[in-house]
């Protein structure tokens, strides 16, 4: 590291800049790591705050193939349990799906991300990657060229400066990676789907045992397994409120209306740990790359946790990106990236897809909308045929478990 006298910038320099240790920049670190590639991530927050914080949990069958043959599946393998049933409640009763045995018969396996990410941080530091927390990245410059550099703060405010031949943008839809791409460069696909969740993590052991999707005409309600002691709920909630509008007796009984709890079974009540409202919303940007800036996870393509799938996108793309990096960065050709953003937006189109077919099966259309009673006929239409055939249960199997 030198100091460069006038600006009295700390100036440092890595093959590949990595910004943002969540499961998209752990996980391309790792395999950067292991083909001997030089890498350093660059993250805003604590170490403690990245190995704690609550996320996602369901990983597909393929999210846990790409992490064993990359060997990320310790933890999960030891600590992660399968799952494969989720039951649909509307008010015309509820069914089951299980899922193993339909379509690809594939598995979900449930493994809190923070553990996941604590894993690969624990993996990544062992192998002596190079990571510095609390380190603020401010913008990416110069990307269009060949020597692109991360303008930085250190953890003091400090201001740092990485030298890089390749940029990871792995920050999220809030990171300098997104930020730095100059307007009309890259397409923005964006739709904000009007719907918001009221998204809760209950200290409290799962009701039941199926992922448990509700419709009901007060709105949505969802229920995800999480370990044994956790459980995350979901409330369809009006735009805009804040988390803490309700108190937690509020939210068990709307959880039990919603839930139809009375008809089946008790929900299970704990202390609420976590709440935040999510607005529905879908955004990819096309192609993943500007110039030496590679976008992968949330910054390249946010999708609504309807089905569960950005953790998982977030994942295979940066292995697709490690290969395709270390490819280019051993003279094998740039091949490899320049077909990085069209391969990934391939398996992101299909999980947006998806994601939106299950906006539609599980929300009443808004009632500001004059066509709402049509859409909704549409949606216990589109129900009913999951229930009864086979063939459309095999195509939810196929797309909800895979990515
Ligand atoms: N500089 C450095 N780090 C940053 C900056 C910045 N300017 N901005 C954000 N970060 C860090 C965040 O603190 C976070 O640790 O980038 C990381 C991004 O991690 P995630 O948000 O977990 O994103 P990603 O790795 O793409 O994973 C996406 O995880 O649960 C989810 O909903 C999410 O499913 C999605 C998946």
């Amino acid at each position: 590291m030198t100091e460069s006298q006038g600006a009295r910038t700390v100036r440092d320099a890595a093959d590949v800049v990595v910004l943002g240790a969540g499961p998209a920049g752990l996980v391309l670190g790792n395999l950067l790591q292991d083909r001997g590639i030089g890498c350093v991530i660059l993250e805003r927050a604590t170490q403690q705050h990245v190995r704690t914080r609550a996320r996602a949990g369901f990983l597909a069958a393929n999210t846990v193939r790409v992490l064993e043959r990359n060997r990320l599946a310790d933890g999960l393998r030891r600590r992660g349990r399968e799952h494969s049933v989720c039951e649909f409640r509307t008010e015309d009763g509820r069914f089951r799906l299980d899922y193993s045995r339909l379509g690809a018969g594939e598995r979900h396996t449930v493994y809190p991300q923070q553990e996941l990410v604590s894993d690969l941080l624990t993996r990544y530091l062992g192998a002596g990657g190079r990571i510095h927390f609390e380190t603020e990245a401010v913008a990416v410059r110069e990307a269009d060229g060949n020597r692109p550099w991360v303008e930085a703060r250190d953890p003091d405010g400090r201001p740092v400066r990485w030298d890089a031949r390749y940029v990871a943008g792995c920050d999220g839809r809030h990171g300098a990676a997104r930020r730095s791409i100059p307007p009309g460069t890259v397409r923005r696909h964006h739709r904000d789907h009007g719907i918001s969740w009221l998204g809760l993590l209950a200290d409290a052991p799962p009701s039941f045992d199926a992922v448990g999707y509700a419709v009901h005409p007060h709105g949505f309600a969802g229920h995800m397994a999480r370990t044994p002691e956790t459980t995350r709920y979901y409330l369809q909630c009006d735009p805009g409120m804040p988390p803490d509008a309700w108190s937690d007796a509020r939210i068990w009984d709307e959880l039990a209306v919603r839930m139809r709890a009375s008809d089946y079974e008790a929900l299970r009540e704990g202390p609420i740990v976590q709440r935040a409202v999510v607005g529905l919303e879908s955004d990819v940007l096309e192609p993943l790359r500007h110039g030496s800036l590679f976008l992968a996870g949330d910054a390249a393509s946010l999708i609504s946790p309807s089905a569960a799938k950005g953790a998982n996108l977030a994942v295979l793309e940066a292995e697709i990106l490690a290969a395709a990096l270390a490819e280019d960065l051993r003279g094998a050709g740039p091949e490899a990236l320049q077909g990085y953003s069209a391969q990934c937006l391939e398996y992101i189109w299909r999980a947006q897809e998806f994601s939106h077919w299950m906006i539609r099966l599980l929300h009443s259309a808004p009632e500001a909308d004059r066509d709402s009673l049509f859409q909704d006929r549409l949606r216990r239409s589109r129900i009913e045929a999951l229930r009864t055939s086979r063939t459309q249960q095999d195509w939810f199997a196929e797309n909800y478990v895979g990515i």
